[in-house]
């Protein structure tokens, strides 16, 4: 990270030295899981130190699907204590709700504009979620969900040009072909209307990057394909997360061992262990060596409690304070709309919009 980084002040301000980093968020369940945490969320905490950040609940992507309204209201209310609870502090970090700060939409269409059709057709999480969702539950805004994510970044690109700062968005390995998207987009964007956003660089974070099923340790951990003794949950109970990894599959051997072929479960423990513990995978070897998967197992699972109980206890807190929640994110939203309508108001510009006599 930046050494000039320390040197910066506020979140919002322009003319700080500070890189930027965005990154969102569906408020899709009524917890996330450790997939979500050790595949982004824990990146996002570490990263309000280092950079000028902007942290969203994409509630406008949450509709993509059917859903229901109490259930988006709720979940978007939890989605954000809990990453209140994770550490996201919203002195340091903008923490805001994507559908409070209209502008999303708004540059959405613009860049849906510069976007071929064909193009947009060959995102593979479209076409996993369009057959999943079969012909009459697919539905346009999911087609069109990658390029509402290009707007949810580009409209927090700093000024490009000189002293140009990065925009950093961390985001599971899953994400890279939407990040690459928003990439050609901008570059589109700048190629036929001026230089306007700067590139944003996806940060996949290694080696944790995908966390698979406890049940099916071949497949991606995901609160929409995983049985419920294969996700863990980060507001679970401490007793029914240690019996999930307990039961978590392994294979017939004994012997704990990184091996992603033939170990795919245990391979899978490993890596939440390493991650959740900041050691190395070969020190994991080394230290359960002969002592079989019960011990590992235990071991892990007292990690995996002890991380999470104070953030469901913090959550539950937050959650107490419906009122105080709200405020902070309407701060949150006031923060990022000063940024968005700023980039705005250039876009509008530049493609060519007449501006209304109000404004001048
Ligand atoms: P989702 O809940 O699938 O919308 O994902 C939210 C964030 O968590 C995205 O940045 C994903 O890439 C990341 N993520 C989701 N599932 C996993 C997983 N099993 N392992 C690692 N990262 C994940
Ligand atoms: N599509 C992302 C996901 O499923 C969520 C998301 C929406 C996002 N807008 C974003 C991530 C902007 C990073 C930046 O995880």
């Amino acid at each position: 990270m930046s050494e000039a980084s320390d040197q910066s002040s506020g979140p919002v301000t322009t003319g700080t030295v500070k890189p930027r980093v965005l990154s969102g968020i569906q408020p899709t369940a009524d917890s996330f899981h450790l997939g979500n945490y050790l595949g982004a969320l824990r990146q996002w905490v570490a990263l309000q130190d280092t950079h000028d950040a902007f942290y969203c609940v994409v509630d406008l992507h949450a509709i993509t699907v059917r859903h229901d309204p109490a259930a988006l209201r709720r979940r978007t209310r939890v989605a954000a204590a809990q990453l209140l609870a994770m550490g996201l502090d919203p002195d340091r970090a903008t923490i805001f709700v994507q559908s409070q700060v209209p502008e999303h939409t708004e540059l959405a269409w613009v860049l849906g504009c510069l976007t071929g059709f064909g193009e947009a057709g060959r995102m593979t999480q479209f076409k996993d979620k369009s057959a999943k969702q079969g012909a009459t539950g697919t539905t346009v805004g999911l087609f069109t969900y990658p390029i509402l994510q290009a707007a949810d970044i580009l409209l927090y690109s700093p000024e490009p040009g000189p002293g140009e700062r990065a925009l950093r968005v961390p985001v599971g390995e899953d994400q890279r072909q939407h990040l690459e998207l928003t990439r050609t987009l901008a570059q589109r964007f700048n190629h036929r209307f001026g230089d306007t956003f700067v590139l944003p660089d996806a940060s996949i974070i290694e080696g944790a990057a995908k966390i698979t099923d406890l049940q099916e340790p071949t497949a991606k951990m995901s609160k929409s394909a995983s049985s419920p003794q294969g996700i863990i949950d980060v507001l679970e109970e401490p007793g029914p997360m240690r019996k999930k990894i307990m039961r978590a599959v392994t294979d017939t051997g004994t012997e704990v061992r990184f091996d992603e072929e033939g170990k795919a479960g245990i391979a899978n423990l490993l890596r939440i262990y390493s991650a959740l513990e900041g050691v190395s995978i070969a020190d994991l070897e080394r230290r359960y060596e002969g002592s079989g998967y019960g011990r590992f197992k235990k071991d892990l699972a007292a990690l995996v409690v002890d991380t999470f109980t104070p953030i469901r206890e913090r959550t539950l807190k937050l959650l107490d304070d419906q009122d105080g929640l709200d405020r902070i994110l309407a701060d949150g939203a006031g923060r990022a709309g000063a940024v968005a309508r700023r980039t705005m108001e250039v876009v509008r510009d530049r493609v060519g919009f007449a501006g209304r006599a109000l404004d001048r």
